[in-house]
């Protein structure tokens, strides 16, 4: 058996799980979960005093409206005049994002290629959640803390400080690594909750043949299997025991409108002259709401985005300058050659791709509600691209204290 078959036995039997897990919730009340280290998370990710200056938490990049993405083309920091240079992307399936790896991809004509794949950031810089969640806090251009030591005093100091404590036990809470390591794996936990994972699209049901699409739509679904060869890199088909994520996160250099200052992507980590200008691709999932576009929110609309792929090669003078020109993917994309009418059908089929969940939101809510069909984060715990880091070789020794360790103080949820 080579490696292709081997992994495809992997997924169909992880597919086969995910059937098994499904079946098995269906039909119950959603579980919200009350694990302390969730618990915790959730609560540094709505705190705006871990900046310096204080005001910026992970939830003002990363809002409910837009999927937990931000409208702005690049983000404000803590610090007032400083800005990022990147589109905050959607913590919706983030994660879900395999870690970064240089995987062996089968080919059309049978041969195997190589590439980059995974890995969190537009650039993959983060191997995966876990090295992602600690650098926020730590971006000058974010919440620009100087050092470890400035995040553990402000935990300490943080309005649920009492329950961190009693979590992680005395000798942690003490020491400012160990701390902080609770606080990141925290993080990922949050992240990790059913709620950020519904796979509750209108696609969803219509893949699993529960519903149809509008005739627009489904004529748009054509467009994005065939002509428009979307779903090439934007995959529809479930890839494990998830839905579809709407992508492969594989690299490519699309060509984008650049800002500012040339941005290297890919190639500025592997420093390989191929790879820059190279970018993650995205999933799709939930992307009517989440613009500005592409990783440097140079693309204002969707109807733009796909203009875009259908003529950017032959309308050069409407998208302007790119950063990197000679890598930029010319075989995929750029001349696609669609019809009005197939670009109009694409962009309704976009719509199918909103999670009911977030549709459903009210106004002043700050999470949006888990589906009963979402198995918690204990029964699929494995299935995460973060799983081997429960002991991270950074910090040698310590795990995660056991879950639960201790019911959750009132008023903690
Ligand atoms: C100042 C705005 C800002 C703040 C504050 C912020 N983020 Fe982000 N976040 C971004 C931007 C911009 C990116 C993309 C940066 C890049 O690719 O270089 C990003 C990327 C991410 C990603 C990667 C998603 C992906 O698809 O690769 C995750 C996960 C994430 N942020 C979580 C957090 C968490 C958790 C916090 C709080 C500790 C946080 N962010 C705070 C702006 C912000
Ligand atoms: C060869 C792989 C590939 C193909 C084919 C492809 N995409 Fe993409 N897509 C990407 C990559 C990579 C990005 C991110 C580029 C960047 O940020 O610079 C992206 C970004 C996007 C975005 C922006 C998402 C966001 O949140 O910013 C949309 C929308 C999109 N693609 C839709 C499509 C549609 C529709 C098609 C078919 C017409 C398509 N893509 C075909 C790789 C691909």
């Amino acid at each position: 058996m080579n490696h292709t078959q081997r992994k495809m036995l992997l997924r169909l039997a992880m597919i086969s799980l995910g059937l098994v897990i499904g079946r098995f919730l269906h039909g119950e009340e959603p579980r919200e979960t009350k694990a302390p280290a969730v618990l915790i998370g959730k609560r540094i990710f709505l705190d705006a005093t871990l900046s310096r200056p204080v005001g910026q938490g992970c939830f003002s990049c990363h809002r409910i409206e837009t999927a937990f993405a931000d409208s702005r083309p690049v983000s404000p920091g803590a610090v007032k005049g400083r800005f990022g240079r990147r589109n905050s992307p959607s913590l919706m399936y983030a994660a879900l994002i395999p870690g970064f790896a240089y995987e062996d991809l089968p080919t059309d004509d049978g041969t195997e290629i190589y590439a980059w794949e995974g890995g969190l950031f537009h650039d993959g810089r983060a191997g995966d959640l876990f090295e992602q969640v600690q650098q926020p806090f730590f971006d000058p251009n974010e919440m620009n803390l100087p050092d470890e030591q400035a995040l553990a005093s402000r935990l300490r100091e943080s309005t649920y400080a009492a329950e961190f404590r009693q979590w992680v036990g005395e000798e942690a809470w003490k020491d400012d690594q160990r701390l902080n390591y609770h606080a990141f794996r925290a993080l990922v936990e949050f992240l990790k909750e059913p709620m950020f994972r519904p796979f509750d699209a209108r696609i969803d049901d219509y893949l699993k043949g529960k519903a149809s699409l509008t005739p627009s739509e489904l004529r748009g679904l054509d467009v994005f299997r065939g002509d428009g060869k979307c779903a090439d890199c934007h995959l529809l088909d479930p890839t494990s025991w998830t839905g579809p994520l709407l992508s492969d996160y594989g690299y490519d250099n699309l060509g984008v409108p650049s800002r500012q200052k040339k941005d290297a992507g890919l190639g500025g980590q592997t420093g390989e002259p191929s790879e820059l200008g190279q970018f993650r691709a995205p999933s799709l999932r939930n992307v009517v709401l989440t613009p500005p576009y592409m990783h440097n929110g140079s693309i204002q609309t969707l109807k733009e985005v796909l203009e875009f792929y259908n003529r950017r090669d032959i309308e050069p003078q409407r998208w302007g300058h790119t950063d990197y020109p000679d890598t930029v993917n010319r075989q995929d994309m750029g001349d696609l050659k669609l019809s009005d009418q197939q670009v109009s059908d694409l962009l309704a089929l976009m719509s199918a791709f909103t999670d009911r969940s977030l549709l459903n939101c009210k106004d002043g809510e700050v999470f949006p509600a888990a589906t009963a069909e979402t198995p918690p984060t204990e029964e699929v715990r494995l299935y995460f691209p973060d799983w081997t880091h429960r002991k991270h070789p950074s910090y040698p020794g310590i795990c995660d204290p056991p879950s639960p360790v201790l019911r959750p103080a009132a008023g903690l949820r």
